[in-house]
Parts: C-alpha cells; sequence; structure tokens
C-alpha cells in the first residue's frame, strides 16, 4: 500500500462558467472568484467533512467519488476530505466541478501519484456524475487550468486552453431559484436527441467564432458567436426571467448574455474598455426581478484554476 508524502495538503480551486452559448461540453472559462477550499489527510477508507448542505455519503459526493476511485486504482489508504464551499451549489457556476478538482490535486500531492493535469481533469470528471449522471469536462478542466478552455473530445481526453483576452469582462446573475437535486442531469434530459444539419453548421460557425475572439482578442465578435440553436433554447424555458435577463443585460452594454452551464445562473460577455460590469449587473437583476426573482450579482475576473495553498 502507497504511503504518504505529506500528512496535510489545502488546496483551492475555482468556480467556472461552461458552455458559453454554442459550445455545449466543449468551452469553459475559469473565473477568479468564489473557490472552493479543500482539506485533504490521510485516514482508512474515504471521509467527507463539510458544513454545507451536500452530500456526505463518499458515493453521492463529487469528491467522494473521486476519491473512491483513486483509492482503488492506487491502492491507498484512504482519505479525509474537508470541503469548505466557496462556489455556490447547483447554480450552474461548476460547483462539484470545483470541489472534485481540488480533492483530486490534494490527493496527488498527498500522495504524490504523479498525475498530469489531463489525467486529473480526467479523474475529476467522474465526480459530474455524482451531480450531472455522467461525466463532462468543461467545467473541470475551467476549474483545473483556469482561462479559456476547449475539450477536445476522444481518449484521453486533452485540453486545449489559453488565456482570454485581457478586456473579456464577466457578469453573473444567480437567480434564487433552487432546481433541486440533480439538477444538471435534469437538465441535460431536455436537450434534443438529433438537429437538423443547417443548425449543427450554424452553431459550429459561432463556436468557431468564439475560439477565433479569445485568440485573437477581438471580444467584439462575442455578440453574435455566443448564441446557441440547440440545448439552450431548450433549457431557456425552464428559467422564469430567461429573456429579460438577456434583454436588459445586453440593453446595459454586455455582449452577449448566456446561461451559464446548465444555469440557472446567467453569464454576461463584455468589453471593459466599453461597458461597466455594474450597470449591466443591474440589468441582469432587473430582469430576474421582471420574474418575480432575486439574484445575486457577481462581477468576477477569468482566470482561476487549481492552486496549493499548503502542503505539511
Ligand atoms: N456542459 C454542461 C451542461 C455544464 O451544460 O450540462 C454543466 O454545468
Amino acid at each position: 500500500m502507497r504511503s504518504t508524502r505529506a500528512r496535510r495538503v489545502v488546496v483551492e480551486a475555482s468556480a467556472s462558467t461552461a458552455n458559453l452559448g454554442p459550445g455545449f461540453d466543449v468551452f469553459g472559462l475559469g473565473l477568479e472568484e468564489p473557490r472552493d477550499r479543500v482539506v485533504v489527510e490521510p485516514c482508512d477508507g474515504v471521509e467527507i467533512v463539510s458544513e454545507a448542505e451536500i452530500p456526505k455519503d463518499p458515493r453521492r459526493n463529487c469528491a467522494g467519488l473521486v476519491a473512491l476511485k483513486l483509492v482503488e486504482d492506487f491502492g491507498l489508504p484512504g482519505v479525509r476530505i474537508r470541503i469548505e464551499k466557496g462556489v455556490p451549489i447547483g447554480k450552474g457556476m461548476g460547483s462539484s466541478a470545483a470541489s472534485a478538482v481540488a480533492t483530486v490535486f490534494g490527493i496527488d500531492r498527498l500522495f504524490g501519484l504523479g498525475l498530469g493535469m489531463n489525467e486529473l481533469v480526467e479523474y475529476a470528471a467522474k465526480g459530474e456524475l455524482a451531480s450531472a449522471g455522467v461525466e463532462h469536462f468543461d467545467n473541470v478542466s475551467a476549474s483545473a487550468f483556469g482561462g479559456f478552455v476547449l475539450v477536445l473530445p476522444g481518449r484521453p481526453v486533452r485540453i486545449l486552453h489559453a488565456d482570454p483576452p485581457k478586456g473579456l469582462g464577466v457578469c453573473l446573475a444567480i437567480p434564487e431559484l433552487d432546481m433541486g437535486s440533480m439538477k444538471t442531469g435534469k437538465l441535460r434530459k431536455v436537450i434534443p436527441k438529433s438537429v437538423p444539419l443547417e443548425v449543427a453548421v450554424r452553431n459550429l460557425g459561432r463556436a468557431s467564432a468564439i475560439v477565433f475572439a479569445m485568440l485573437t482578442g477581438e471580444i467584439g465578435l462575442l455578440k453574435d458567436a455566443v448564441r446557441d440553436e440547440i440545448v439552450e433554447p431548450a433549457r431557456a424555458r425552464l428559467i422564469p426571467g430567461y429573456e429579460h435577463v438577456k434583454e436588459e443585460g445586453i440593453k446595459e452594454g454586455a455582449l452577449a448574455v448566456a446561461l451559464s452551464g446548465a444555469g440557472p445562473t446567467m453569464v454576461a460577455f463584455y468589453d471593459k474598455a466599453r461597458a461597466d460590469g455594474r450597470r449591466i449587473g443591474e440589468g441582469m437583476r432587473r430582469g430576474f426581478m421582471k420574474a418575480g426573482i432575486k439574484s445575486n450579482i457577481l462581477i468576477t475576473e477569468v482566470g482561476g484554476g487549481v492552486r496549493l495553498l499548503e502542503e505539511r
């Protein structure tokens, strides 16, 4: 059985926003704030400790699932995982991904497993089974690498990442809407199983323009590029105020407003040199209020990623 390299490791991993309109399960952006903090220590078996309202049974918890898999694959004695949630739960900001990424990174350091970043992402994605019912890599990649990420499908999965343009502003409206447990799983069930070729082609064009904008800094392209005709329309019907939030955010200067991941949070993208994030946030808040829904506004930076805080 493998012995520990450290007695205690503390790691932080950031929130993220996935899809960016047409890039379902492919695009993600790491956010500077908020973050989850995870403390891992060796013990017998896998234990989850947290003051947050998350499942404590490791088989039903994203961090627990990835820890169980690592324990099995590497013959580890076990690990106690203390999770301090900073990322709001069930809002479409990669909450489960942040905990899972921090946990894999922490266990890797604790036992000196030598995992590469892509392997880390592969393990962390297993945690999405607990919240979404299927593995997907966009949130975990953004949480791990930070910045703009693109998931190149295949086995092993490959993550391409780049620093997004410095002038790109991100504002999130996080509604007080409880979508229930397994929210992402439910919001994946409403997605159409097939789409006409012309719709797929239009989505592909817009998704490609997002990559172009991220790499060249032509932020203005996001105005036409962040629009999805496949997944988002099906989900939008379940989010009260969706159209109002979009309309008000754009009226106040956003280039585009989209669902953040599966929602219900909505994310606005704007050019920091031309628009004011606070005004956009106020507009989005007004949009949700038109449907009688209160929301919290978060203006943050694109960035984030996983980082080691302490090891001893
Ligand atoms: N790509 C995933 C989805 C992200 O849209 O279901 C979940 O936050």
